[in-house]
């Protein structure tokens, strides 16, 4: 988890911005892309984070020997702080997971102190072409895939997540665009993870009859190569993100 989540923390904190001191959330920790470069910050004196996944909290603990780091079990939808907590809220690819983001956009406010700063982002509708590559060819060769394709999630177009956080009372909403570069070094980086990893596709590919599983890779294969030699490709993704005062 979080080959791609790392890189995109480091241009998200660099538009959010971290206060010089004080304590801050992580809101939907995952195992730690942000927490930990924003343990980086020497001046902050706590650094809170949280996520339902237990699993991920544990891996999270285990990265660190951080004392400032606090990870815990926790929804984000009724955060387990008391309100006026924190100098900085920021959320990495969480909120467009969220069942009901408006409520966990409003717990991010709630446990902000006055003045204080929230800042999230989510992968952009559209954004990110390696996908688009790899489930329209999925799709074309097996359409029953469509099943666990993904589909279009909230606050993943231009301005919802900037309105969103408005409905919410923030002020100064500033949305923008991250790119970032997922590159691959070969075609079976570019497989492997998806194919056999522990995702939807990963349990839909192995149940393939196992002509069908080798006619999937060949495709997914030539619509990655374009024509080209095989080997390193770069794929631009973007992400929406706003920062904004509570
Ligand atoms: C794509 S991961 C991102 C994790 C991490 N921020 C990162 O960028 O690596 C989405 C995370 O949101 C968490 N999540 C989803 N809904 C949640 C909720 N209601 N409360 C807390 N965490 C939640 C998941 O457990 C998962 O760790």
């Amino acid at each position: 988890m979080g080959r791609w989540s790392q890189r995109l923390a480091m241009p998200f904190l660099e538009f959010a911005g971290v206060p010089s001191r004080g304590r801050v959330l992580d809101a939907g920790c995952g195992t730690g892309s942000l927490t930990l470069p924003l343990a980086a910050h020497q001046g902050l004196e706590a650094i809170d984070a949280v996520d339902f996944a237990e699993d991920f909290v544990a891996a999270l603990r285990g990265r660190t020997n951080d004392p400032r780091i606090r990870a815990r079990q926790g929804d984000v939808c009724a955060l387990p702080y008391e309100a006026a907590s924190f100098e900085a809220v920021y959320s990495l690819l969480v909120l467009h997971f969220v069942s009901d983001a408006d409520r966990a956009i409003a717990e991010m406010h709630r446990v902000l102190r006055p003045g204080a700063l929230a800042a999230a982002t989510v992968w952009a509708s559209g954004g990110m072409p390696s996908w688009r590559l790899f489930w329209d060819t999925v799709l074309l060769h097996e359409p029953t895939a469509e099943a666990i394709a993904p589909v279009r999630r909230p606050l993943t177009s231009a301005g919802e997540l900037r309105m969103a956080f408005e409905r919410a009372g923030f002020m100064h909403v500033v949305e923008t665009r991250l790119t970032i570069s997922m590159d691959y070094a070969d075609f079976d980086d570019f497989w492997h993870p998806t194919a056999y990893g522990q995702g939807r596709f990963g349990a839909f590919f192995d149940a393939l009859p196992e002509k069908n599983r080798d006619r999937l890779r060949d495709a997914v294969k030539a619509a990655y190569c374009a024509g080209e030699r095989e080997g390193p490709r770069s794929f631009p993704s973007t992400a929406l993100a706003v920062r904004c005062i509570a």
